[in-house]
C-alpha cells in the first residue's frame, strides 16, 4: 500500500471513533472521563489545521454538506476550530479551502449555510492584504495537543530556507517520539532548527535534560524564539503582529523551561566556530546532535560536518558518546554522497535508520528522506 494511503487510512479510523461519540445521541451519558479517553483529532483537522495540500482534505463520507448542520460541523472543524481562530492559517489557504467546499455544496443543487458565505467573504478580505507570516499547528497524539508555529508559506523566503518546516523535521520529530527513551534525560543540541518543529516535539515527548535549539539567520532566529515561547511560555499566548517580532532586537541566548527541561535559543554559523565555542562554553557537553533538511547546499556541507566532529570530540574528551541523529531529504543523489564522503574523510561512521510509515504528520511523498545516525569513529580520529 502506498504511505500516504497508510497515513489516510489510519487517520481515518482515529476519526471515526471521535465522530460516533460525536454523533451519537448517548453522548450526554458519557462521563468527561470516558469521553477524554476516547477523544481523538479528526484526521481533516489534523490535516489542515497543519496547511497539508488541499487535495489531501475530504470530508466524503465523514460529513454530509448536503445539510446546514453538515456544513456547519465542516467549518468547525477547520475554519473556525478553536486553534484555527486563535492561531490563523495563511488567508489564502483558508480561502481556497472554503472556496472547495462551497463549489462542493453548490455542485449538490444545495443551499450553502450562511456562516460559509460570512467566512469566505472574512478571507477574501484578509487574503487581499497578504501577510508573510502565518500558522500551522501540528498534533502531538500522545498529549493531544497542538504545536503551533509561526511559519512563512514561501519555501525560499529573505534568502533563507529556514522560515517554513521541511519535510525532514516532520521525519526527524515521528522518529524521535517513536524512540523516546533516546532522548529522555539526555543534552541535546540542534543544528540548523529553522523555526523549531523538530526541537519543539523533542521536549514535548521526550523529556530531556536540556535542548539547544541554534540557527544562524536573523529572521529565522527571532521566529524560532517566537515559536519557542509560544509554545513553552508560561504566560498565556496570544497572537501577535509578526513585524513587532521583526523588528525587536533579539538577545541571545535566550532562555525557556519546560517541566525539568532547560531550553535556550542561540546562534552557531557552521562556518563560524567562535559561536560554536561559545555555546559549548555556556552549555558543556552533549549527549546529542539534531538536525534536519541541512543538507541540501553542498558548499555548507564541509563546514556542517566539521561542526558535528567538534561537538563530537569535545564530548570524547569528557568521556561522552555522543551520536547525532540527521534526517536528509534526498533531492540530489550527488549532494547526499557528497554529505556521506565527508562523514568518512572525518573518521564517522554512520548508519541509515528505519523509519516507521505511516508518519505522524503529513509528509510530502515526492522526496525520499533518509535518517542518519552518526558516531565518531574512535579507533580512528
Ligand atoms: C532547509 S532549512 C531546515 C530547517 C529545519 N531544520 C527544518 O527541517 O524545517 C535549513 C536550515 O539550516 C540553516 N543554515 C544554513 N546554513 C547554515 C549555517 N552556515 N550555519 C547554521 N545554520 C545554517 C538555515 O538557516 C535553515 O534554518
Amino acid at each position: 500500500m502506498p504511505a500516504s494511503n497508510a497515513w489516510n487510512i489510519n487517520y481515518l479510523t482515529l476519526f471515526f471513533k471521535r465522530d460516533l461519540l460525536l454523533c451519537n445521541e448517548h453522548l450526554v451519558s458519557v462521563t468527561m472521563a470516558e469521553y477524554d479517553e476516547s477523544w481523538r483529532e479528526s484526521d481533516l483537522t489534523v490535516l489542515f489545521l497543519s496547511g497539508a495540500p488541499l487535495k489531501n482534505l475530504s470530508w466524503e463520507g465523514i460529513v454530509d454538506i448536503s445539510t446546514v448542520q453538515g456544513q456547519e460541523k465542516l467549518l468547525h472543524s477547520t475554519i473556525l476550530h478553536n486553534t484555527c481562530t486563535q492561531f490563523p492559517l495563511d488567508a489564502e489557504y483558508r480561502r481556497k479551502f472554503l472556496k472547495k467546499v462551497i463549489d462542493a455544496v453548490e455542485s449538490c443543487n444545495t443551499e450553502v449555510c450562511e456562516e460559509l458565505y460570512t467566512s469566505y467573504v472574512d478571507c477574501l478580505t484578509e487574503a487581499s492584504t497578504k501577510s508573510e507570516f502565518s500558522y500551522k499547528s501540528y498534533y502531538l497524539h500522545s498529549i493531544r495537543k497542538y504545536v503551533t508555529l509561526m511559519e512563512s508559506s514561501i519555501f525560499l523566503c529573505s534568502g533563507t530556507t529556514g522560515l517554513t518546516t521541511w519535510q525532514g523535521a516532520k521525519v526527524l520529530a515521528d522518529w524521535c517520539i517513536r524512540n523516546k527513551a533516546l532522548f529522555t534525560n539526555k543534552r541535546i543540541i540542534e543544528l540548523g532548527a529553522g523555526i523549531g518543529l523538530s526541537g519543539i516535539i523533542v521536549v514535548k515527548s521526550c523529556d530531556p535534560l536540556s535542548y539547544v535549539f541554534t540557527d544562524y539567520h536573523d529572521k529565522v532566529l527571532k521566529i524560532l524564539n517566537y515559536n519557542v515561547g509560544l509554545n513553552f511560555s508560561e504566560l498565556p499566548v496570544i497572537h501577535t503582529d509578526n513585524s513587532e517580532i521583526l523588528n525587536d532586537s533579539l538577545m541571545l541566548p535566550s532562555r525557556f523551561v519546560s517541566g525539568r527541561t532547560d531550553i535556550s535559543v542561540d546562534r552557531i554559523d557552521w562556518t563560524d566556530e567562535y559561536g560554536l565555542n561559545a555555546v559549548m562554553k555556556d552549555s558543556g557537553v552533549f549527549d546529542v546532535i539534531l538536525a534536519a533538511d541541512v543538507v541540501f547546499e553542498p558548499s555548507i556541507i564541509c563546514s556542517l560536518v566539521q561542526t558535528l566532529s567538534n561537538i563530537m570530540h569535545v564530548a570524547n574528551q569528557a568521556n561522552t558518546r555522543c551520536v547525532a541523529y540527521v534526517a536528509v531529504a534526498v533531492r540530489n543523489r550527488e549532494t547526499f554522497n557528497q554529505f556521506c564522503e565527508e562523514l568518512t574523510l572525518k573518521s564517522f561512521q554512520f548508519q541509515e535508520l528505519e523509519i516507521s510509515l505511516p508518519c505522524m504528520f503529513y509528509i510530502d511523498p515526492i522526496f525520499t528522506v533518509k535518517l542518519l545516525k552518526i558516531v565518531l569513529d574512535t579507533m580512528k580520529s
